[in-house]
């Protein structure tokens, strides 16, 4: 497999389908223009002929197995896609094993027995945690691939362990981990099926609330969980955007505060990843405000 971005060479992979368009060309012709991404690559495809047949095979899935040359196209790198075919599951690339692995080391680590509790009824919910694995983070800004929300969980996650062990005394280990783990899980009802699209009550409550209310749900499960440890978690999925990025309220307990943190770098970074260069330059990027130049 080859994904290097090299103008007028050859370029195969596996990518997912962020979402498509048929566009019509001056001749009249219709022509299909494909959002794909692939770990750090972020790239629009474009398929010039008999697209609506090709449309009807690509239905079934997301990851499909591309073959192309990389040309430029108004300074941005696209795919002109000469191959395209569904991709079976069991050859995935993403490396869901190693990261759903590390997130469950972590998992195991945390040892408030209601913390533990409440994290064991999600992880035991067969349909939340096949779709946790499998969804991306977002359509757009973030992790917009398969197995995104997995492993954009995991790296906060991560990142709280590492936070610990540098700050110990400053926060709560096992609640900043279960924060971490619990912040966007409303993501798995916010996103349609298909991950081409919102929900209804995506687009009507968002993940936050929607968060909040699995949270909620699988407390009402547990007898005696304390009220307080309820609501240091409610808050922390509550501002986690911080109130610039969309939350109601900002954080204020040291681990919602770190959480935020976390929560931004692991989006910035993942930006940095997958940002197209042209010229040593990438565009303007909405998210990290700023063009950047790589030298
Ligand atoms: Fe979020
Ligand atoms: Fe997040």
């Amino acid at each position: 497999m080859d994904i290097r971005l090299i103008p007028n060479k050859k370029i195969n992979g596996v990518f997912h389908i962020n979402g498509y368009r048929i566009k019509k060309a001056r001749n009249g012709c219709d022509y299909l223009v494909l959002s794909l991404s692939l770990e750090h690559i972020i790239i629009r495809g474009y398929i010039w002929n008999d697209c609506s047949s090709i449309l009807k095979n690509l239905l079934e899935t997301n990851l499909v197995i591309i073959e192309g040359i990389v040309k430029e196209l108004y300074e941005q790198y696209i795919i002109d896609i000469t191959s395209i075919t569904p991709f079976k599951k069991d050859d995935t690339k993403v490396n869901i094993k190693d990261i759903s692995g590390g997130l469950f080391r972590l998992l195991n680590s945390i040892e408030d027995t209601y913390c533990r509790r409440l994290i064991d009824l999600f992880i035991k919910d067969q349909e939340f945690l096949k779709k946790f694995i499998q969804y991306p983070a977002g359509l757009n800004i973030h992790h917009n691939r398969y197995g995104g929300l997995l492993e954009h969980t995991y790296r906060v996650m991560y990142q709280s362990y590492l936070t610990h062990m540098a700050y110990k005394e400053v926060f709560n280990r096992d609640l900043l981990l279960t924060g971490a783990f619990l912040h966007d899980v409303g993501k798995v009802i916010e996103l349609s099926q298909d991950n081409n699209s919102y929900t209804d009550e995506g687009r009507l409550l968002g993940h936050i609330n929607l968060g909040i209310m699995m949270v909620n749900e699988k407390i009402s499960n547990i007898k005696g969980f304390p009220n307080k440890l309820a609501l240091s978690i409610r808050h922390m999925i509550a501002s986690h955007h911080g109130i610039k990025r969309g939350s109601d309220v900002a954080p204020k307990t040291a681990e919602a505060l770190i959480l935020h943190r976390i929560d931004g770098l692991d989006i910035m970074m993942d930006k940095l990843k997958m940002i197209q260069k042209c010229n040593g330059w990438s565009a303007y990027d909405n998210v990290l405000q700023t063009e950047v130049y790589f030298g």
